[in-house]
């Protein structure tokens, strides 16, 4: 790596003008191990981005998740430039929404009917006011760890300051897997549960009929079942995770990988659920820019035309499967869990804890050799080839000396040339709701 100057020069100019340094706490300085990674980016192609000091580095983040194809992938490209001289945003609809909501419902199994707007959590908030619309009932039941973050009312996480504080009351998180807790939640809130919101898969793989035993139970109990696909969709099958794992919700919403980084997401469901969306008032005026629906519907067919999925579970599944054998070889305590299409890298120290300094240490030696990786979470494109996967097997051997040294010390902090990454947000502990701990 050459030098990241410029990177540093342009963060102490967003110091005085940006709060937060960045629009994304995910993309935040903060977020990596700052000092060693590189700030600000420049270009990108494929599989590769370049950064403000002309460092070239295989990129592992995807933007986030939604490059599915790759950066500047041509078909998609063009297909916004080909829009961009007709128009971006019209007095009226455009054709393009019938045509991508018609792409949509043919390819995801539960979709009947499409409301586009422009960011998950916009449609995850649209989604769950629909939700609560249509059942006159205010409660939420929501599934994982990650907390409600991706709705606007996110009350149970930190930075969830601004939030009125009975929204506290309206949300009953469980964990995955933990029908039981499910089970309580409706117990104990009769006839008050609009819906469950949740994602059907994370990163932990559903247990005993997890999925189909929280659908019946919602429609036992007269609530909406919502599956957040925002990442699953597009990337764990071309129908998301709920074509994967055969369980449709009542609605989803979209949002990552439908528009290649076009900035489009969408509530989509069956009939009965979205015609709430002929009153509620799930409405942007910028929804219906032609640029992101044009990126969309060439996204779109690619997934149909090409073998997109298979690909990126292909390549996924090379990368972490020749990481934990390099990584149990030399008795390291990291490993690559999850799914191929959506990596957990896990780190933990010589007492079996979760190590962020040994993820933090990890990410560094990487980022040194041209390998972009993000602390937590790996995403992979139509766009990394194997010979990306073996470049970054050779850097992970080619980091282990330094990663044993340091594990084997059980001093991380010595080796590490940044400060250690630090969580975008915590759930708050108190909020999760089980049987015995209620
Ligand atoms: C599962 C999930 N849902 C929703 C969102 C929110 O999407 P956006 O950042 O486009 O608002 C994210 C963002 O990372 C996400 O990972």
């Amino acid at each position: 790596m050459k030098s990241l100057k410029n990177s540093f020069d342009l963060l102490e100019k967003a110091k005085n003008l940006i709060p937060s340094l960045t629009q994304t706490f995910s993309r935040s300085p903060y977020t990596f191990v700052e000092g060693t990674f590189p700030i600000y980016a420049k270009s990108a192609k494929g599989s590769h981005f370049f950064d403000v000091d002309d460092n070239e580095y295989i990129d592992y983040l995807c933007g986030l998740g939604p490059i599915i194809l790759g950066h500047c992938y041509p078909k998609v490209d063009n297909s916004i430039t080909s829009q961009l001289k007709n128009g971006i945003l019209f007095s009226l609809p455009h054709k393009l929404e019938i045509d991508v909501s018609e792409q949509i419902c043919d390819i995801v199994p539960s979709a009947e009917m499409v409301k586009f707007s422009k960011t998950g959590s916009g449609s995850a908030t649209g989604a769950v006011r629909g939700a609560r619309a249509f059942t006159k009932k205010d409660k939420i039941a929501y599934c994982g760890s990650g907390g409600v973050w991706h709705d606007w009312y996110a009350a149970i996480i930190s930075r969830n300051q601004g939030v009125p504080e009975f929204n506290k009351d309206l949300i009953y998180p469980f964990d995955y897997n933990d029908f039981d807790g499910l089970e309580y939640i409706f117990e104990q809130n009769k006839n008050e549960i609009a819906c469950v919101f949740m994602e059907p898969t994370i990163f932990e793989k559903p247990q005993n009929n997890f999925l189909e035993k929280v659908k019946k139970l919602t429609h036992q109990n007269d609530a909406v079942l919502i599956y957040d696909e925002i990442v699953t969709g597009f990337r764990f099958s071309n129908g998301g995770a709920q074509e994967l794992f055969g369980v449709e919700p009542d609605i989803t919403v979209l949002g990552k990988g439908m528009a290649n980084g076009m900035p489009l997401s969408a509530v989509a469901g069956k009939n009965e659920y979205m015609k709430i969306f002929d009153d509620v008032f799930f409405s942007t005026t910028y929804a219906a820019d032609t640029l992101s629906l044009a990126a969309s519907s060439a996204t779109i067919s690619e997934f149909q035309e090409k073998p997109v999925v298979k690909t990126i579970w292909e390549n996924g599944t090379l990368l972490m499967e020749g990481f934990n054998k390099l990584s149990s070889e030399n008795s390291l305590n990291l490993s690559f869990e999850g799914y191929p299409v959506r990596i957990k890298v896990v780190g933990k120290d010589n007492k079996g804890n979760d190590s962020i300094l040994l993820r933090s240490l990890f990410i560094q030696e990487m980022v040194k050799k041209g390998i972009f990786l993000h602390p937590g979470v790996e995403y992979i494109s139509f766009s990394h080839t194997s010979d990306d996967i073996d470049s970054t097997l050779q850097a992970f051997a080619d980091s282990i000396s330094v990663l044993k040294k340091a594990s084997d010390e059980n001093n991380f902090e010595s080796y590490l040339e940044g400060k250690p990454s630090k969580p975008v947000y915590s759930v708050l502990k108190s909020s999760i709701h089980k049987p015995n701990n209620s």
